[in-house]
């Protein structure tokens, strides 16, 4: 169970939509506002959404004794907005509404959005009072500048909801990746073939980002190497961003050293027009075009051929079945002879996997045999693969 504590500030008309991504993902979520939140969204819209009685002082529920039953089932508790008054309260350590008793009595991780006007969110007694509280490890999200209340605007707005959930779920994974550096490759390459035209694939990069958001949210440090990727990328994972895949190559051979494990997942153009042209192409009444391709280098390969003891390179195995054998059958061939320690084999045949959320793929150890399928999200998909890089 997860408490979402809401404070009494403008902001607090956004929590509903931080319920409904937290409730959807799965989670039984209990809100407690503070007496002053009520004035801005009604006790109703939060009993509909959660499905659960709401309650905001320490006595109405006293017979129950609420605050130390919420307090000590809560897996995480979410404060979103953090008022500069409910911070300050929670500060001193004061107890006198039913939010900050439970935030008083939990040892569960506590997570706060703070959103406030910028001159209050400035002041020294709100700066010391979000240090201290980070110091005793509350996680204290950022305040984005923006829009606030009435006519002004900057730093003080409230976290994007998506981002509130994002931090939640970081909170409740076991940190077991704590130590190891993690180094991933997301995208699709693009092979110039002058100024505004290229050679690419449909790779959104989205299972390759999901596997460095999963990592990072263990507690591992991540940098992704992200070739054309457009989803967005969670802050704590670290960015490098490049077009083509000897660019590409280059970025992961500078990082690959201090890696603990290499995810390749970016699909990799193998061929690159053998020179790109510095103006446009044009048609010039040419009924066909031939354009001349050389290979780009194999960078798994070279990976591979440099891997340092104990580094555990995944490698991904993009295929299609054919009339002799089929997409897993062509997968266990490419396992056996590139040799990553785990190889994720997709069969994409007419498009498949490529852009959407969902995967089904198949893990295959150095053998090319199978540890396991798994199907599900992208994120379910990331899990399956750190835990089998990792023998977990
Ligand atoms: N890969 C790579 N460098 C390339 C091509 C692919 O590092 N020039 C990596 C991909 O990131 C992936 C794995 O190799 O992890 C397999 O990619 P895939 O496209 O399935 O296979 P290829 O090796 O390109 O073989 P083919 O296209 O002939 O099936």
């Amino acid at each position: 169970m997860i408490v979402l504590g809401v404070g009494g500030g403008i902001a607090a008309y956004k929590a509903p939509a931080l319920l409904r991504l937290l409730t959807e993902a799965g989670h039984e979520v209990r809100v407690v506002p503070t007496p002053a939140a009520l004035n801005f969204v009604g006790a109703a819209t939060f009993e509909a959404l959660s499905g659960a009685p709401v309650v905001t002082g320490v006595f109405e529920g006293a017979a129950r004794v609420d605050h130390v039953a919420l307090a000590a089932a809560a897996r995480a508790v979410v404060v979103a907005p953090a008022t500069a008054d409910l911070i300050a309260r929670h500060t001193a350590g004061m107890a006198d509404d039913l939010l900050t008793a439970t935030l008083l009595a939990t040892r569960a991780p506590v997570i706060l959005a703070p959103a406030m006007h910028t001159a209050m969110l400035e002041h020294p007694a709100t700066r010391a009072n979000l240090a201290a509280l980070r110091e005793r490890g509350v996680t204290v999200l950022d305040s984005p500048a923006g829009r606030l209340a009435g006519a002004d605007s900057g730093p003080g707005r409230m976290a994007e909801a998506a981002e509130i959930a994002a931090a939640v779920e970081r909170a409740l994974r076991p940190q077991d990746l704590v130590g190891l550096t993690v180094l991933v490759s997301a995208g699709g390459t693009r092979e110039p073939l002058d100024p505004v035209r290229f050679l690419g694939n449909t790779s959104s990069g989205k299972q390759g980002v999901a596997i460095a958001a999963a990592a990072a949210a263990r507690g591992a440090t991540v940098t992704l190497v992200a070739a054309n990727v457009q989803v967005p990328v969670p802050d704590a994972v670290r960015v490098v961003r490049v077009g083509t895949a000897v660019e590409l190559r280059t970025a992961l051979l500078e990082q690959a050293d201090e890696a603990d494990v290499i995810v390749m997942a970016a699909a990799v153009a193998d061929f690159r027009p053998a020179a790109s042209q510095p103006t446009k192409i044009k048609r010039d009444g040419q009924e066909a075009l031939t354009l001349q391709l050389i290979a780009n280098p194999d960078i798994l390969a070279g990976l591979i051929a440099r891997r340092r003891d104990g580094q555990v390179i995944v490698g991904f195995a993009a295929e299609t079945g054919d009339a002799e054998r089929s997409a897993l059958a062509h997968a266990q061939t490419k396992a056996r002879l590139k040799g990553a320690d785990l190889t994720v084999a997709n069969s994409v045949a007419g498009g498949a996997v490529f852009g959407e959320d969902s995967n089904d793929a198949v893990l295959l150890d150095r053998a090319g045999g199978i540890v396991r399928r798994v199907a599900g999200s992208k994120a379910d998909v990331a899990e399956a693969v750190l835990d089998a890089a990792l023998g977990i």
